[in-house]
């Protein structure tokens, strides 16, 4: 722990001094804890961290009209445009790197979840399907169910390790969490879970602000410190320890998550891509979502933002959004790749800026809760890494199958509680009909089969199918041909021993 005089010194010089102004009224324990806060902030880096959020705050966002095209189809793979055969053999090449070890993921899961506005680490949300599981416990299942796909096929007992990216805010309540549930069944070594840094919030003058009279308001420094984060806690050594050579990267709130989705693992490798990314269509143009694309010939993602309408709404030949990737946070990366970025690009990722509202003390130390945002948090994000790629391919999946973010609290009209469970529900109700099943409704009445995933997300009936019976819709007719099934309907394992029993 540094001296309180050498703190003293440090502040002065960045223009911080009033972060000590409540000093004379702390009890001794809340000085001992703030200066032990304050001796493990980046001093040095101080200055220009305030200085440099108070510009980036106050710069327009860029206007990269000029300078960007689409990815070159050559490096786009495309569900809905590739025949069967292509996509069982990407299916193939990665359950057999599965079945190897080779294969992990890692969850972000740092964030704060301010839209959604609960007190506890998004993943232990409940969105309500009938059977209550949480987000945490579906990516648990889907883990343990490719293991098992995976190990079947090639005859060999694998191992698909979770890397958990957490925060000041997420760690200790997801620790206890996956505690308290047994890991969810999965083997707890193979879990490793791991902090991201922390830093200062900066009010639009360049100041630290100040939580509490003895506490700096501190931001996770966004997704993409997750690479600092590797190096600091030794994950890539683990990775390499478990010789795992391919990790999946997604978010937390994805409730249709494919865990290390052999499919998308299987394009990548077989493309020989250090760095992939999942996207689906953009819904219209002025979807606010980062678009994949190639800037100055390189690839990245464009923020709406930074493009004007005019060019969101180009159109092709027929009639399709030119561009169309939407980011959706589901990332490919070898570990050579990853450890390169440690190494040598970390530095020179860009920095975002959030502006927000950050609750703080006023001069006479009373905290106030902000009623408009009042706060620059600056945060990188995971995506900024694909300029560094030599090998950078896109995946372009389908909506309805894969992608729906819990963001905000239900009332919102996308993104929320009920969207989330919604689209798990319906997709479930999906494959339950492809499968040979007659779903009937809560009056008796048999309801028309939905196998199109264009037939929106509003689930026909309330038909949920666990992670560990199926993962991506395989294995159910032997369990659900010719089935008249009342709901709700939930297929867990119990049920399915039993059906197959029949
Ligand atoms: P979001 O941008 O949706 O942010 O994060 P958030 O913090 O979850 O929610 P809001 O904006 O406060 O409502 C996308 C993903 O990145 C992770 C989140 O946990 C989520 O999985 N994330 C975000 C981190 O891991 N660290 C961060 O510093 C920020």
């Amino acid at each position: 722990m540094l001296s309180l005089e050498r703190v003293e010194r440090s502040l002065e010089s960045a223009g911080q001094s009033h972060v000590l102004q409540f000093w004379s009224e702390l009890s001794e324990e809340d000085r001992e804890g703030f200066l032990q806060e304050l001796s493990q902030l980046d001093l040095d880096g101080l200055k220009e961290h305030c200085e440099g959020a108070t510009r980036a705050a106050a710069s327009p966002p860029a206007s990269l009209d000029q300078n960007i095209e689409p990815v070159p189809p050559e490096f786009i793979g495309s569900v809905r445009r590739s025949d069967k055969r292509s996509l069982s053999e990407w299916e193939n090449e990665g359950l057999l790197q599965i079945s190897g070890n080779q294969v992990g993921v890692l969850l972000l899961a740092g964030g704060q979840g301010t839209r959604l506005g609960v007190q506890y680490p998004k993943g232990m949300y409940n969105v309500g399907l009938p059977s209550g599981k949480t987000l945490y416990q579906i990516q648990a299942e889907r883990i343990h169910n490719i293991q098992e796909l995976a190990g079947r096929k090639h005859g060999s007992k694998c191992t698909v390790p979770w890397y958990i990216m957490t925060s000041e805010f997420t760690l200790a309540p997801t620790e206890k969490f996956f505690k308290e549930n047994n890991y969810f069944g999965l083997e707890p070594s193979n879990i490793v879970m791991f902090e991201q840094r922390m830093i200062p919030a900066v009010t639009f003058d360049g100041k630290v602000i100040l939580q509490g009279k003895g506490k700096i308001a501190m931001a996770p420094d966004g997704n993409g410190g997750l690479y600092k984060a590797l190096v600091d806690n030794k994950v890539l050594e683990d990775m390499k320890k478990r010789g795992v050579e391919y990790l999946h990267v997604y978010c937390v709130d994805n409730i249709l998550v494919k865990m290390a989705d052999p499919v998308f693992i299987g394009f990548c490798v077989s493309k020989g891509a250090d760095c992939g990314a999942k996207v689906v269509e953009k819904a219209c143009p002025a979807e606010p979502v980062g678009v994949v694309c190639r800037v100055q010939g390189v690839a990245q993602v464009v923020e709406y933002s930074e493009i004007q309408p005019e060019t969101a709404e180009l159109r092709g030949p027929g009639g399709e959004l030119v561009y169309s990737a939407g980011n959706i946070c589901n990332h490919f990366f070898t570990r050579a790749f990853l450890h390169d970025v440690a190494e040598k690009f970390e530095a020179q990722l860009k920095q975002h800026v959030a502006i927000k509202k950050v609750p703080f003390v006023d001069t006479c130390g009373n905290p106030v809760k902000p009623t408009k945002p009042n706060g620059i948090k600056m945060e990188k994000f995971v995506f900024d890494v694909f300029p560094f790629s030599r090998s950078f391919v896109v995946f372009e999946v389908v909506r309805g199958d894969e992608f729906s973010p819990l963001k905000n609290a239900d009332g919102a009209a996308t993104d929320s509680p009920t969207t989330a469970r919604n689209s798990l529900l319906a997709q479930h109700c999906r494959w339950a009909t492809a499968a040979g099943a007659t779903l009937l409704d809560e009056h008796g009445n048999a309801l028309p089969p939905t196998t199109s995933v264009s037939a929106g997300n509003n689930p026909p009936a309330q038909c949920e199918i666990s992670p560990l019976v199926s993962y991506f819709g395989e294995g159910l007719e032997p369990l659900l041909k010719g089935r008249t099934l009342p709901t709700p309907f939930i297929l867990d394992e119990k049920r399915a021993k039993e059906l197959q029993a029949q």
